[in-house]
């Protein structure tokens, strides 16, 4: 079968609610993808950030197919040798009493949403069914009906209402904002993205996270970060809140928290929070299964005994400069933290960060748009100095041929 091929038999049998961009890919290893005709190519999406460990680690695939060869599912009816032991070393890792596992981002942010509902009824003492959770424009937290109904973009919301009350939407980076909105005193969180990945890795400006927490604080609202994106060493801290040393009530994982290669995915608090929800009031059947577990500890030794979050500085700052020194009309600016980077297109003709994209992927690079003009750049964060400056080159190239074209 060639390429064309297996397009058409997904957009045959398959539902339309993605858009790829048209390559195959067959294999990955490390940070390279390799398509179905044998091209090798950067992946620097690592498929939004669940890949930092880079494709297949052998570390994590050991301890996939050791575990699946033993037990792979039992559900939460019963207890499982592995649990525990993921539980204990999730906790200390990033300094919590309790973790609650899902297995989608998504999830996890639903989750973290009903943890708030019932610590505001339970313990802040809020009138039943009045407690309200703030949330910012242009936020992505996922795809369940609760989460689009809090998004500003159209294409997330647009046709799925009614949608679930008792959500304050306020202007992302602007500290005013928030201190009028939690003047209401059913406020019970404040969920945001540390740095908005999906709207185009959008930094908050500096002191913005530790001054909104402060304010939470001072208002007993619980400060909920989605780190679903940004955790995991993505942004050259483990957590992107570790820039502004600020500590969320609520912290959520997803995506790196396996390394790509299934889904887990976490909430974590101290127990006033996590205890709120009693026996049989949350779960999930793959939350917290085996493999899972030994998946998930594996990927985040990898994060330590790699040094991925000072891999992710270092190679950010060269990637940012770089990038930031391309002379070219096309190249509008270069915004990012570690190795989240997006690059915003200016628009010449009727040129779209997708035309670029296109033009990457035949130079070797594989990179998706966010919006119309942005190119979020998020490689594997194993790449090496050598690696990205050839990575570099192409883009590089494909702007300077791009260019040269016009
Ligand atoms: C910040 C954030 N939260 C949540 C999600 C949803 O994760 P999932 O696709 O695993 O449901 C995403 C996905 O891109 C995300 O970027």
């Amino acid at each position: 079968m060639k390429a064309t091929d297996y397009i058409q038999r997904e957009a045959k049998y398959g539902a339309h609610n993605y858009h790829p961009l048209p390559v195959v890919l067959q294999r990955g290893e490390g940070v390279y993808l390799w398509d179905v005709e044998g091209k090798r190519y950067f992946d620097f999406l690592s498929a939004y950030s669940a890949v930092n460990q880079g494709h297949c680690h052998p570390e994590i695939i050991r301890a996939m197919t050791e575990q699946a060869k033993v037990l792979t599912l039992t559900s939460r009816a019963f207890y499982n040798n592995v649990l525990g032991e993921w539980e204990e070393y999730v906790t200390r890792y990033f300094g919590y009493d309790k973790v609650l596992p899902m297995n989608t981002g998504a999830e996890a942010d639903e989750t973290a949403l009903k943890l708030c509902r019932r610590w505001a009824y339970d313990v802040k003492g809020i009138a039943p069914d009045q407690a309200r959770i703030i949330v910012c424009d242009g936020n992505f937290h996922g795809r369940t009906i609760t989460i689009v109904g809090l998004s500003d973009d159209p294409s997330s919301y647009a046709g799925f209402g009614p949608f679930t009350p008792g959500f304050t939407r306020i202007p992302y980076n602007d500290i005013p904002a928030l201190e009028r909105a939690l003047e209401d005193p059913n406020v019970a969180g404040f969920l945001l993205e540390p740095i908005q990945g999906e709207a185009g890795v959008y930094v908050p400006d500096p002191g913005y996270l530790r001054k909104a927490a402060d304010l939470c604080k001072a208002k007993r609202v619980l400060f909920i970060a989605d780190e679903v994106q940004t955790g995991i060493a993505r942004t050259g801290r483990m957590l992107a809140c570790d820039h502004e040393e600020v500590r969320p009530d609520i912290l959520i994982l997803g995506k790196a928290l396996s390394g790509g290669a299934m889904p887990v995915s976490a909430v974590l608090a101290d127990d006033e929070i996590m205890l709120t929800i009693k026996p049989g009031e949350h779960g999930s059947t793959y939350g917290g299964n085996p493999v899972a577990c030994r998946v998930s500890i594996a990927a985040l030794q990898i994060v330590k005994n790699e040094n991925l979050v000072d891999n992710a500085k270092r190679l950010g700052v060269i990637f940012r400069d770089e990038i930031g020194s391309i002379r070219s009309e096309r190249v509008e600016l270069v915004r990012g933290k570690g190795l989240l980077n997006a690059v915003v297109i200016r628009p010449t003709g009727n040129e779209t960060a997708w035309d670029v994209c296109l033009k990457l992927r035949d130079n070797g690079l594989l990179a998706k748009p966010t919006h119309e003009h942005i190119i979020r750049f998020a490689p594997p964060l194993v790449i090496t100095e050598p690696e990205l400056h050839e990575a570099i080159e192409i883009i590089k190239k494909t702007i300077n041929d791009l260019d040269n074209r016009a």
